[in-house]
């Protein structure tokens, strides 16, 4: 569906233009998504919450295509937290027909696109069908390198900071590791997706301001930018404005600027 202002000509000018105005040598690499806000979209009009999830997914993407186009290499998108499983049983079902749906109908195009799928978080723990979908598009798009969509899902980063404590443990315990080899690294080599830098920009719509348990250790030095748009309407305007947003600022990480 293209029905929404964010697809419009004028809105895509706009979006050209902010895109325009980029420094092409200064995009962040790794762009995370809180994806917030589709149930009070969805509420405000007097439509379901699922058709608010729905139409989220138009959003991502318009989001995709924007990333590609301003040379963005991996984008993380929360879609399912940990928590996220103490909502009504009939929206968390819904959800996942809803993933299901969404990966079996946009396989080959993100493969067309060189997009490569990776997954962070409980995988296993999520239900089998969802697992083989997942598992399926991982495989078509393995080979991929023009961008990779990693999906947070079943994500929380306190159990993935658990989960690496245990996998440590268990080194130290089958006499693999010392504990004096426990450093910061050997952390994030342990976590869900070892080989993806971590984020430079954190992008949450929907208006709330905090983490809701994501990416904690990852996060640590990310630039956040928070917008009032909720998901569903969240457009390429929307992604350059927060790149244009990034590029203004002064990334010091502990140090001080000498120029
Ligand atoms: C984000 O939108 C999607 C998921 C968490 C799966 P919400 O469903 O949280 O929307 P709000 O925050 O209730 O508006
Ligand atoms: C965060 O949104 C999780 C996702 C976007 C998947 P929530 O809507 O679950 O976060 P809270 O409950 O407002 O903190
Ligand atoms: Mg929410």
């Amino acid at each position: 569906m293209r029905t929404t202002k964010r697809d419009t000509h004028d809105e895509l000018e706009r979006a050209d233009a902010v895109r325009a105005t980029l420094d092409p040598t200064r995009v962040p690499r790794h762009v995370a998504i809180i994806m917030d806000g589709n149930g009070r979209w969805a509420e405000v009009r007097g439509l379901t919450r699922l058709e608010g999830h729905r139409q989220g997914r138009e959003a991502i993407r318009r989001t995709l295509e924007a990333a590609r186009e301003c040379g963005v290499e991996i984008l993380t998108l929360y879609a399912f937290s940990t928590e996220n499983w103490r909502r009504p049983l009939e929206e968390v079902e819904a959800l996942m027909a809803l993933l299901i749906d969404a990966l079996e109908a946009e396989a080959d195009g993100l493969h067309r696109n060189g997009v490569r799928l990776r997954v962070s978080g409980m995988i296993d723990e999520m239900p089998d069908d969802v697992q083989g979908a997942l598992r399926r598009v991982m495989a078509l798009t393995e080979g991929n390198a023009s961008l990779t969509l990693n999906l947070a899902l079943n994500y929380g980063g306190r159990r993935e900071l658990t989960e690496a404590a245990r996998r440590l443990a268990e080194a130290v315990a089958a006499g693999r590791l010392s504990p004096d080899d426990i450093d910061e690294e050997a952390l994030a080599r342990s976590l869900f997706a070892p080989d993806l830098p971590d984020p430079d920009l954190l992008i949450r719509t929907g208006g709330e301001q905090r983490l809701s348990n994501f990416l904690l250790w990852q996060l640590a030095y990310a630039e956040m930018y928070f917008t009032n748009v909720r998901w569903p309407d969240f457009g390429k305007l929307d992604f350059f404005e927060a790149i244009q947003a990034y590029q203004a600022r002064d990334r010091r990480f502990g140090g001080v600027d000498l120029g």
